[in-house]
């Protein structure tokens, strides 16, 4: 299946589960939400909901687009709060002005905070499952999420702002902030599927290294793309003095980087059959693309 369609699946089946929530919510500040929500993002974590599940042979459990809308709301999230003048501070996102921008601080801080909740329920409603997998997924979400995942990473990352890193402190830091989440859309399809242990590991493997090569590549992206094909500001590593890939190893280390991260993720999906195309190809989609 290709990647526009499990984006459409994701416009179509999950978008709806997010929106329920807004119901009664001041007008204004579901304004903010939608905006945040609307356009421009690749959809990356909910596809990989989707193709892990695909992957076991369950592309239509039913808990999928809890699953699916619960990873993109943290993501969002997580997108938004970087943006912050106290963090990023960036001016473009998903190729139109940041929330904060667009609206104001307050209204960024509660979008995030609001979605981030919002997920949580999400998964506590999931349908189709035990209650034991119910908890499985939403204790993975909040790890990954929480202080031990992206949290952590984030903070490590702003307190490194202006320090050259160590290439493993700078991929300890890369695993946290961007990995985390991605493996986490792994976990969350897998438990959908209703994944054994030893698939769920092997999901994990794959996690790693695309988790850790997505970030990479955000790295080079940075340098190399611009900021309409990117969305975002580029540039914007290098003006705030961050240590990243590209910052540490060069251009062609990174690109290098990135391939060997792509063969190892290949080589964690052996033990699926055809039915893991979908990863085999969103891995390279991740070291390949342009935004
Ligand atoms: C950007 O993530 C932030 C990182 C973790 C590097 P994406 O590149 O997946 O952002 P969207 O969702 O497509 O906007
Ligand atoms: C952000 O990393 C990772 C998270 C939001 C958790 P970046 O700061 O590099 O992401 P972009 O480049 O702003 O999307
Ligand atoms: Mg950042
Ligand atoms: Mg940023
Ligand atoms: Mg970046």
């Amino acid at each position: 299946m290709s990647l526009s369609a499990d984006r459409d699946r994701f416009e179509a089946q999950a978008r709806p589960l997010m929106d329920a929530h807004l119901a009664g919510v001041p007008a204004a500040l579901r304004e903010a939400v939608t905006y945040a929500l609307s356009v421009g993002g690749k959809r990356i974590r909910p596809t990989l909901v989707y193709r892990a599940a695909r992957a076991l042979g369950r592309g239509d459990a039913p808990a999928l687009e809890h699953a699916a809308a619960a990873i993109e709301l943290v993501h969002t999230y997580s997108l938004i709060h970087d943006d912050l003048p106290a963090m990023d501070d960036d001016d473009l996102r998903r190729g139109q002005p940041t929330l904060h921008r667009a609206y104001d601080e307050a209204t960024a801080i509660l979008v995030g905070d609001g979605m981030q909740v919002q997920a949580f329920s999400l998964l506590a409603a999931a349908p189709g499952l035990t209650a034991e997998r119910r908890l499985a997924m939403i204790d993975a979400l909040a790890a990954a999420s929480g202080f031990p995942g992206m949290v952590g990473g984030q903070y490590l990352d702003v307190s490194a702002t202006g320090e050259a890193l160590t290439l493993d402190a700078l991929k300890a830091m890369h695993n946290l902030k961007t990995g985390a989440l991605i493996r986490a859309a792994l976990a969350l399809g897998g438990h959908a599927a209703g994944a054994d242990a030893q698939e769920l590991a092997a999901l994990d493997r794959y996690g790693e290294h695309i988790g850790l090569a997505f970030q990479v590549v955000d790295d080079i992206l940075d340098v190399e793309s611009d900021s309409a094909t990117l969305g975002k500001t580029q540039g914007k590593d290098a003006a705030a003095n961050k240590s990243t890939y590209v910052s540490l190893l060069g251009i062609d280390g990174a690109r290098r980087e990135a391939a060997a991260l792509l063969d190892a993720a290949l080589a964690a999906l052996r033990p699926f059959d055809d039915n893991g195309d979908d990863l085999r190809d969103l891995a390279r989609f991740i070291v390949e693309r342009d935004r």
